[in-house]
């Protein structure tokens, strides 16, 4: 009958903080500017850290700021271990650091292993000469024989994948900008090197580390063509117009996944993430065999669902828990800053409820900063776009989900001074949608996720309990509950924009706690529960029957 895939609850002082806690990431360049230029930088995060604790959030995972000519917001490092200018230096990094820990807040790092910046000094020492120290850190290959790339392979930003170095008459790989040449994790000496760059970080007591496109590091040692996908059609992403067998996610990549682990485990209680936009088979191969992989490759599967309804999303819960290897800890994602803001996805109802799926879910929820506010994409006029990969394919930006956090009604909503122009434009509707207006407001996007977050928080079947699908009567709804010892909890979330009954009269009495409409809780029938259009509720089962 009613359940699926019933999942055992772990003793919830079993968890650690990473699988206990809740994610929340932060764009540093867009969080709070405290110095006047237009950007935001890490004293301005130090500045808002009681927000995020006020929040309830666990731990803070901060994108690049390293030196960087920012080609690709800081994805191209010119120095792996300090901080660049633009966002303070490496003394405030540590406040930074203490304060959070103060807070009992973590702190994470982007660790960008795939490609430097070409003003990395790694980069100028290998384009110097052919037979330059450093010439194999990077990936050269001969031309073609008729003078072109050496294979067909696309970069994601748009165009080949190869560019030539007029002055060594070679070509360099790069999977993104041109700018951003790959490193050659073939190489023992980059392996040993970018470990020595973990090792600084945690050393210097950073919590775990996010690693950026851990998928691509190997690439096919015979540097074979990939195959043009017969599926693809205008309109399409432009960088699904290949199957990247050849040049991404190789066999070979999960000895260095092991690797990188190896070092993590090599300290106390820190956390190793990697960016894994993968199919489900393949996404789970990087928990490693016997679990010596990463502890979460993270799950977008949620964001990539083609459709927003409950049997998408039902099938892409089950799927996942069905096929998590056995002791892997399992994660969900709603957005980031390379996607299109959840509000801007999905619309306001939904993205409640999205929210609501997000915290009640087995696993570490992650969040991306000012979703929370309900914040939108916002529409970045051509002469101001900053993202390579927009720049080059028009339509598919990223900027406009990295816009400045809307603080207050002041001018630049608080983001930065307000004779200052901020980096990217704010959004237009940031006077009314902003963190002080809604935290006055009960019903606000921002206190339905607060209070959810704080429900997690104290309610044990949330962050550790099992999951069990259960059969509602409704094709619109997606039913679930979550159990730990004597707590039993049920999840119903009305997808569709029609009221919809839920009928599970066989699970017992039952009291709502929360609705994402948060105008009422207290007992309610379940052999008959209502739920308004887009409406989802978290119930306690008081007298617990089935099973
Ligand atoms: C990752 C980052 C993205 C960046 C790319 C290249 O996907 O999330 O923002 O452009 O890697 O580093």
């Amino acid at each position: 009958m009613p359940h699926q895939f019933p999942v055992p609850a772990p003793r919830s002082s079993t968890l650690l903080w990473w699988q206990r806690g809740v994610l929340y990431h932060i764009y540093p360049r867009s969080f709070q500017d405290s110095n006047g230029d237009g950007v935001g930088d890490v004293q301005g995060i130090i500045t808002r850290l009681d927000y995020l604790s006020w929040l309830g959030v666990d731990v803070l995972w901060l994108s690049p700021i390293f030196p960087s000519p920012m080609i690709d917001g800081g994805y191209d490092l010119a120095d792996y271990c300090t901080v660049d200018p633009l966002f303070g230096d490496l003394a405030t990094f540590v406040q930074l650091l203490e304060q959070a820990h103060r807070r009992g807040l973590k702190v994470l790092l982007d660790f960008v292993p795939n490609h430097t910046s070409d003003v990395h000094p790694w980069f100028m020492e290998a384009r110097a000469g052919r037979t330059s120290c450093k010439r194999e850190w990077y990936i050269w290959h001969d031309p073609a024989p008729d003078g072109g790339p050496p294979n067909n392979w696309e970069s994601y930003f748009g165009g080949p994948a190869w560019t030539f170095d007029q002055h060594t008459g070679q070509y360099y790989l790069h999977q993104f900008d041109d700018r951003m040449p790959e490193l050659n994790w073939r190489n023992p000496e980059v392996r040993t090197a970018m470990y020595g760059v973990m090792r600084f970080w945690l050393d210097l007591g950073v919590d775990g580390l996010r690693v950026d496109v851990p998928w691509l590091l190997i690439k096919d040692e015979q540097f074979r063509d990939n195959p043009i996908n017969p599926d693809w059609k205008a309109g399409d992403l432009p960088w699904t117009r290949q199957i990247r067998l050849y040049s991404e996610d190789r066999p070979e990549v999960h000895e260095v996944v092991r690797e990188m682990q190896a070092v993590i485990d090599s300290y106390a209680e820190r956390v190793l993430i990697g960016e894994t936009y993968l199919p489900l088979p393949r996404l789970l191969r990087y928990y490693g065999e016997r679990l010596q992989g990463m502890h979460f490759p993270f799950n977008f599967h949620l964001i990539l669902l083609s459709e927003w309804n409950a049997q998408a999303i039902r099938q892409a819960v089950e799927a996942y828990e069905a096929a998590l290897p056995v002791g892997a800890w399992p994660n969900w994602v709603l957005g980031n800053h390379d996607q299109p803001r959840l509000v801007s996805r999905l619309g306001w109802q939904a993205a409640r409820v999205a929210t609501m799926l997000l915290l009640t879910l087995r696993g570490t929820p992650t969040w991306y900063y000012g979703d929370e506010l309900g914040m939108q994409d916002v529409p970045i006029p051509d002469h101001l776009a900053q993202d390579p990969q927009g720049k080059r394919q028009p339509g598919f930006g990223r900027d406009p989900a990295r816009t400045p956090m809307q603080w207050d009604d002041g001018p630049n909503a608080g983001f930065c001074l307000p004779n200052v122009e901020p980096w990217l434009p704010l959004a237009a509707d940031s006077q009314k949608m902003n963190a002080a207006a809604e935290q006055e407001d009960a019903r606000s996007h921002l206190s339905l996720t607060r209070a959810l977050l704080s429900l997690r928080r104290r309610t044990p079947a949330l962050t550790s309990g099992s999951y069990h699908t259960l059969e509602s009567g409704s094709e619109c709804c997606f039913v679930y509950l979550r159990e730990q010892g004597e707590q039993h909890l049920m999840v119903a979330l009305n997808c569709s924009v029609q009221e919809q009954v839920v009928k599970v009269p066989e699970v017992g009495q039952g009291r709502l706690l929360l609705s994402t409409y948060l105008d009422r809780e207290g007992p309610v029938n379940l052999a008959a529960l209502a739920l308004r259009s887009q409406e989802g509720c978290i119930i306690e089962i008081e007298e617990f029957h089935m099973l």
